[in-house]
């Protein structure tokens, strides 16, 4: 099988990640709940992935870094932690459910929402976004990549912004964390949310968010966090102040050893070879007849995808056919991307993604251009 549907989560782990994780299902305690050596590994493991989250991401402190299960997770904590009613949100077309379903739900209980359009390529207009802030406005949130598009957002301009507004900045980088350079403190982001299972290589599962030092978000949930087990309230203090109950141990130690594999290998190294293998597929696909291919290729830097539509044809039934005739996995119809689709008028055909890891071949890049052109004459 060739597998293409990175963007929805990477397939092809490094062995160390998977050798990580079976080594802790048979030896980790549970991390700040006792004094016996299982636990106590187990915490200063946890303690060290965090720093190098926080390396990786241009932290400050370790102890900023929250971990949860995936982006879902640390944006509903981001958004419904910060927003209150009456105050005003600004986001964007791109963006995926993760955003828009918390905002919506938020909509409804008061806050007032501002979604600044796409344009037909996937971009929209950092000038939108600055005409859209009111005085109440408390929170601008954007994707730092379309997973529809793979269209890539420079951050920086848009964090000097909300922070010279004094407006908070929350980051979508589900596609990019692991791949591209990410710097809370140049690019002026309050609130980084991230998943473990795609570009950072790290399991299912796995996820977190970086929060500045200062910004207070408001818990979601309270529990057990093995301190101050007498008090009626959840700690105050990072990290514990978001994470209550045993984290994803196992998890976080397969995330630790990817975190590990990306610094080796480098991670300039892999988003060259992954936008190498998708600049060949998107050459090899561009100018057959029948195949539109949306977002915008006129920039280099692009999260490693290529979404495309093959005549009228309905997006599910050529990656079905990708899949049994060629062994071609890729993802279809809608990608919990609402807006995207709307702005990319793909809202009833969907799309096709293929999506690009470093570990993938020019070979398989060249199995799946050809299986394109095949398919398009299908369709004459
Ligand atoms: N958000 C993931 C995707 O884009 C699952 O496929």
């Amino acid at each position: 099988m060739i597998y293409l549907d990175n963007a929805a989560t990477t397939m092809h782990k490094p062995q160390e990640v998977i050798e990580a994780v079976v080594a802790a299902m048979s030896s980790m305690g549970n991390a700040g709940r006792g004094v016996n050596d299982a636990s106590l590994s187990a915490s200063r493991l946890i303690y060290n992935t965090r720093e190098k989250l926080c390396k990786l991401v241009g932290g400050t402190d370790p102890r900023q870094v929250v971990f949860t299960c995936n982006s879902t997770e640390s944006l509903n904590i981001a958004l419904r932690g910060l927003l209150e009613p009456g105050d005003h949100v600004i986001t964007t077309m791109l963006e995926h459910n993760s955003v828009l379903r918390p905002l919506y739900d938020l909509e409804a209980n008061g806050t007032s929402l501002t979604i600044v359009e796409s344009d037909s390529k996937g971009n929209f207009d950092i000038e939108d976004i600055k005409s859209a802030v009111k005085p109440e406005t408390k929170v601008i949130v954007c994707t730092n990549g379309s997973n529809l598009t793979g269209n890539y957002v420079d951050l920086q301009p848009i964090g000097e912004f909300a922070r010279k507004k004094g407006i908070l900045f929350v980051v979508d980088a589900s596609q990019t964390a692991g791949v591209f350079p990410i710097d809370v403190e140049k690019m002026k982001i309050d609130v980084l949310c991230f998943t473990g299972h795609k570009g950072l290589l790290g399991p299912q599962g796995t996820g977190g968010m970086y929060v500045r030092e200062g910004v207070k978000v408001r818990s979601l949930k309270a529990g057990g966090t093995g301190v101050q087990t007498y008090s009626k309230s959840q700690p105050v203090q990072m990290p514990t102040a978001l994470e209550a109950g045993t984290l994803n141990g196992h998890g976080i130690a397969g995330l630790s050893a990817a975190l590990d594999y990306i610094e080796t290998y480098g991670m300039d190294k892999i988003r060259d070879r992954e936008q190498e293998l998708m600049w060949r597929f998107y050459e090899g696909v561009k100018d057959i007849e029948n195949v539109t291919v949306y977002g915008d290729f006129s920039t280099k830097d692009r999260c490693a995808i290529v979404t495309l539509n093959i005549g009228d044809y309905d997006s599910s039934e050529v990656s079905d056919e990708l899949l049994t005739e060629y062994g071609i996995s890729t993802r279809s119809g809608g990608h919990c991307a609402p807006l995207m689709h709307e702005a990319l008028k793909t809202v009833e055909q969907g799309a096709v993604r293929f999506s690009f890891s470093h570990f993938n071949t020019d070979e398989e890049v060249d199995a799946a251009i050809k299986a394109v052109r095949e398919l398009s004459k299908e369709e004459d």
